[in-house]
């Protein structure tokens, strides 16, 4: 009953397992602003920014970023952005950590305009500001990538704005290691899986049509990565260990009744359900680049950006760890980044002419030089790639 009528009410709550407690109030209204209203406040600060931009002389060119997409609009479109000489890059999440940084070190370019893609409008805002964007280098629309909905009306709210989408960042993740109890998106799915993989699956696949319109000449997808999915590494070895087995918790909707809220079919693990979702992730990453790379001319990617101890990534595990954790990246294990420097790493992939190549999964060495790392044997699994993406868009409505 509990995960029916989830589906029914706003995304703005997430439901624990049936009869388990009480549904928790998620921070992705706006202190109590209805989505609705996220949307007009897009579109009024949009209409802000065309009536200033129009004052400011180039009016004709932006002022249509309010009509919705028609065939003239998406040729006025590709034609602001040539005039403007920016491109667009959508990044999820960007509201702290590696996507607010990311979307800093790409607006200070001048070269680029920043879809802010975030749960929590007012905390994006704010976050911009003290993170000192140029207001005229980004919008903030509403992404909550626990809810579908949310998902579809965020590609309806982009395609009204009539930019042009040339680069995509999936970036938002949420890591719940202390969690005794799943917890589960709008639609009923473990909500580290819903979120980091299946929002950012439908997301993707929606966009793509919108990337295939744009005449930028280096498209990209980046899916952030992480090396915690990954066996083949010292961090990925750290218990317990990722591991999607054969699939068959995923196959059953992870919705934890009457299966599984593990993508393999075990028992409820928040840790081990972050790194199964990260493998999802890159494994998406690949598939794409093997069905999609040569018919669009899209570049698919991940990354590991390096451990960045401070994100807020880590705020659901205990207070020790995250006195400790940062400290032991920096001077033991010496794995640790700084946020500003995980952003121009991500930014890097988003626009430097040497990370082009589609299908691969970029690291940094300690001299901060990118290079193409291998993926474990789970994470480039080709048999099993094709398995989750076809499991996952049933999941999402898309088969
Ligand atoms: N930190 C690391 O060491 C590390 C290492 C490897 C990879 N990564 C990856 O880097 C990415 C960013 O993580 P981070 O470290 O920067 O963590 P973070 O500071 O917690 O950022 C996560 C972002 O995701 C957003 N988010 C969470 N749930 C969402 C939802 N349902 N809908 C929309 N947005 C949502 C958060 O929004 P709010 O601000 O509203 O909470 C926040 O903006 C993740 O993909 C993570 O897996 C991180």
């Amino acid at each position: 009953m509990a995960l029916q009528a989830a589906s029914l009410v706003s995304s703005a709550f997430v439901f624990p397992k049936e009869g388990k407690s009480n549904a928790y109030f998620k921070d992705s209204s706006l202190f109590g602003v209805s989505l609705s209203e996220h949307v007009k406040a897009d579109f009024s600060s949009c209409a802000l920014k065309c009536k200033r931009e129009f004052n400011q002389g180039v009016g004709a060119v932006r002022a249509q970023t309010m009509v919705a997409a028609t065939p003239a609009l998406d040729r006025a479109s590709s034609e602001s952005k040539k005039t403007l000489g920016q491109g667009t890059c959508i990044v999820t999440g960007a509201s702290s950590g590696l996507g607010l940084a990311t979307a800093k070190a790409l607006a200070e370019t001048g070269k680029w305009h920043i879809i802010m893609a975030c749960r929590n409008f007012l905390k994006a805002e704010r976050a911009a500001k003290s993170a000192g964007i140029a207001k005229e280098n980004y919008t903030i629309m509403h992404l909550d990538l626990a809810s579908l909905d949310s998902v579809r009306q965020f590609v309806d709210t982009f395609r009204r704005s009539g930019r042009p989408l040339d680069v995509l960042v999936c970036n938002a993740a949420v890591y719940l290691p202390t969690a005794k109890e799943p917890a589960f998106t709008a639609e009923g799915f473990e909500l580290s899986v819903g979120t980091n993989h299946l929002g950012h699956f439908l997301l993707s696949r929606l966009l793509l049509e919108d990337m295939k319109k744009s005449d930028y000449p280096s498209k990209r997808l980046i899916i952030v990565g992480s090396i915690t999915g990954n066996t083949n590494t010292l961090a990925g070895n750290v218990p317990p260990k990722a591991n999607l087995g054969d699939l068959r918790g995923l196959s059953g909707g992870l919705n934890g009744l009457n299966r599984s809220a593990m993508i393999d079919g075990g028992v409820f693990d928040g840790a081990k359900a972050y790194k199964d979702s990260k493998v999802c992730n890159m494994l998406t990453m690949q598939e794409f680049h093997r069905r999609l790379h040569e018919e669009t001319g899209i570049a698919f990617a991940s990354l590991y950006p390096g451990c960045i101890a401070t994100t807020g990534l880590f705020r659901e595990h205990i207070p020790l760890f995250r006195l400790l954790f940062p400290p032991f990246q920096k001077y033991i294990t010496k794995g640790f980044v700084s946020e500003h420097e995980a952003g121009k790493r991500l930014a890097q992939v988003v626009s430097d002419p040497s990370l082009t190549k589609s299908g691969a999964y970029w690291s940094w060495n300690k001299h901060s030089a990118s290079f193409q790392n291998q993926l474990s044997q789970e994470a480039s699994d080709a048999e099993k790639a094709r398995k989750v993406w076809e499991i996952s868009e049933k999941l999402v409505g898309l088969a």
